[in-house]
């Protein structure tokens, strides 16, 4: 399958796919970093991590908790001549962090880190997250303004989403004040992302 038709039947699926304007700025942000290893949270059908392989050199190391979705992204990277630099971890993400930093393989190891899976989870993996940055690498976020829920914009339509939305909230309120992280900024695009990157050590 050509990367437009992923998308495409993605869209058509109700998979939830990184938007327009914020694809082009994870483009944007993998040609700025040129990334060697790179990790992402939520790999869905692949349709990112295609193009953050497109538009690198890195390998990808992608955790997704969905089997099925797991096996389409698998068959999505081999069709895309990937499968040698795409490696799908099938996993609930904050376990798997917690796994990956116990093995110490991978202490400041990613050069660039892609946040996308579970928004309520995002606060309880971003200390994990910054270990496994590797200092200059730039760590960026998606969907942190939930729909314009988290500014108030737009009014939730039920009750449910008062906890994800208060979480989000201390989220990027803690990634902009973050002391490991320099340039942190809110792009209010679409579903909002966040972008950092990690201080070098001489920076401290
Ligand atoms: C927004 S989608 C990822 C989209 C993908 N990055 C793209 O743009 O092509 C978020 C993904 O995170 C996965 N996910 C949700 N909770 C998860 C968890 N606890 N552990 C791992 N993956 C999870 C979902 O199944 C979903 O596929």
């Amino acid at each position: 399958m050509e990367l437009v038709d992923i998308k495409n039947n993605a869209n058509h699926r109700g998979v939830p796919i990184i938007r327009e304007t914020s694809h082009d700025i994870l483009v944007k942000e993998i040609k700025k970093a040129n990334p060697q290893n790179v990790l992402e949270i939520g790999t869905a059908v692949g349709y990112s991590g295609i193009e953050i392989l497109k538009n690198s050199n890195a390998t990808l190391v992608t955790i997704e908790h969905n089997s099925e979705l797991v096996s389409e992204a698998n068959k999505n990277f081999k069709e895309a001549g990937f499968e040698k630099r795409a490696k799908v971890v099938c996993a609930d993400c904050v376990s798997e962090l917690a796994f990956m930093l116990a093995s110490d393989n991978y202490n400041e190891k990613f050069d660039f880190i892609f946040l996308d899976g579970p928004k309520a989870q995002y606060q309880n993996m971003i200390d994990s997250l910054i270990m496994m940055l590797a200092p200059g690498g730039t760590i960026l976020v998606d969907n942190v303004l939930f729909r314009g829920y988290v500014t108030g914009e737009v009014t939730p339509p039920t009750k449910r989403f008062k906890t994800i939305i208060a979480r989000l909230k201390v989220f990027i309120d803690d990634f902009l004040n973050r002391p490991e992280l320099e340039n942190a900024k809110l792009i209010s695009v679409e579903d909002g992302m966040l972008v950092a990157t990690k201080k070098r050590k001489n920076n401290n």
